[in-house]
């Protein structure tokens, strides 16, 4: 095996996705997917590679230093593509605590299990950490998210990444660890978890129920679909430069409101169900606390250096997410059975 890839989170949604393009890309790397299972991680995600030989699965915590030990010895790892986090803005400011612990010292306790491993010669290593853009805070209406753009997050989330961040760049600063970091937008696509704004909406479509807009439903957000964010994250892995920091973004602004008007059209067709019907469920609800305003990525430095363009058009990719749901009702049903409920009740009931 050339090289042997941890890959944590590796069974939440962007994880998943980046596991399976590894796993099926490049047999001659093992890959090893440190899980918590947490109520975001789902092995149903990654059935269809579950038995190749080039992959493993490690249930394991980030927080558990020597479970994080062991696996660097068992398995000699050589490189890091760390994306396990707590990662919804709603759940941070009910239990912001949980963010510091998983998002920070997990992220630190990674870092210094790399530190040590590799520590006789980091030549040949990579410790690749996925950020989001949410570090860079909130803009107006006008201007984008650069690599350059002053780090100032408004949640308990993203003050928890701009943290690891800040740890990732610490490390490569301090000891010469060799890291990249990557600060991708809104990403959406097969398997994401119904708490965020697509899945959430898709879901409450196919069964008739409210869709919650956050206030007057005039924020921004940059929309990319999660197999463009793999592709990205597998060039940058590759190709990226040791200590340099990347933004991923799809050149694709939509506000809220605009984005549940464009869902509930696409879904009154495949459902057949008349035009205007599913409009019919939007309810504007009472707002996020600290809700940033418009997040978009300039991504022209990855596209200048290293080439890398979204494949596909939302709407585009909007549609094959929403045939993936209609046509995966057992995995969604599945998810939305258990814990979920409670969530959902303790967030939406009223507000
Ligand atoms: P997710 O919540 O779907 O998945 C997170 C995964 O991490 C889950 O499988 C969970 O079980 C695992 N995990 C959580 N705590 C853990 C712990 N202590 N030890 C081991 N595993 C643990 O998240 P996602 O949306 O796939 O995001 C993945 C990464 O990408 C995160 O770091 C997030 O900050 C970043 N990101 C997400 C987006 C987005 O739009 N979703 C955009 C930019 C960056
Ligand atoms: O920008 C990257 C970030 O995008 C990632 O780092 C996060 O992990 C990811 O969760 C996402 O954060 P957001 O807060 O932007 O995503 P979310 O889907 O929660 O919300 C998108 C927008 O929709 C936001 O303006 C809030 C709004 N919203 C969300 C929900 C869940 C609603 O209006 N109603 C809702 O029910």
């Amino acid at each position: 095996m050339k090289k042997v890839i941890l890959i944590t989170g590796g069974a939440g949604f962007i994880g998943s996705h980046v596991v399976r393009r590894f796993v099926n890309q490049y047999p001659e790397y093992l890959i090893v997917n440190l899980d918590a299972l947490t109520y975001a991680g789902n092995l149903e995600n990654l059935k269809d590679i579950e038995d190749a030989p080039n992959y493993k699965f490690e249930k394991a915590d980030i927080l558990n230093v020597d479970q994080l030990t062991q696996l660097f010895d068992v398995y000699n790892v050589t490189d890091v593509i760390h994306l396990a986090a707590e990662s919804h803005v709603d759940r941070s400011i009910l239990s912001p605590l949980d963010f510091v612990y998983t998002n920070v010292i997990g992220t630190v306790n990674l870092l210094q299990a790399a530190k040590t491993k590799w520590k006789d010669d980091f030549s040949g290593h990579i410790f690749y950490h996925v950020s989001t853009d949410e570090v860079y805070g909130a803009l107006g209406e006008t201007g984008l998210f650069t690599e350059e753009t002053k780090y100032d997050p408004h949640s308990p989330y993203s003050a928890s990444k701009a943290s690891s961040d800040h740890f990732v760049r610490a490390y490569y600063d301090t000891y010469g660890l060799p890291v990249k970091i990557s600060n991708c937008s809104n990403n959406y696509g097969p398997n994401h978890f119904p708490e965020k704004l697509i899945p959430l909406m898709i879901n409450n479509i196919i069964n008739n129920k409210p869709l919650p807009v956050y206030g007057d439903g005039k924020y921004t957000r940059d929309w990319l679909y999660v197999i463009d964010h793999a592709r990205a994250i597998d060039l940058i892995f590759h190709e990226g430069k040791i200590g340099d920091t990347y933004n991923i973004g799809g050149f694709n602004e939509w506000q809220n409101i605009n984005l549940v008007h464009l869902l509930c059209k696409q879904m009154d067709e495949k459902l057949n169900r008349e035009a205007g019907t599913s409009e019919k469920l939007i309810t504007y609800v009472k707002d996020r606390p600290g809700h940033d305003l418009r997040y978009a990525i300039d991504a022209s430095k990855l596209n200048k250096e290293l080439g890398w363009s979204p494949s596909v058009t939302f709407e585009e990719g909007l549609s094959a997410t929403i045939d993936w749901f209609l046509d995966n009702k057992e995995w969604l049903d599945n998810i939305t059975s258990g814990a979920y409920a409670s969530y959902y009740e303790h967030q939406y009931d009223n507000r």
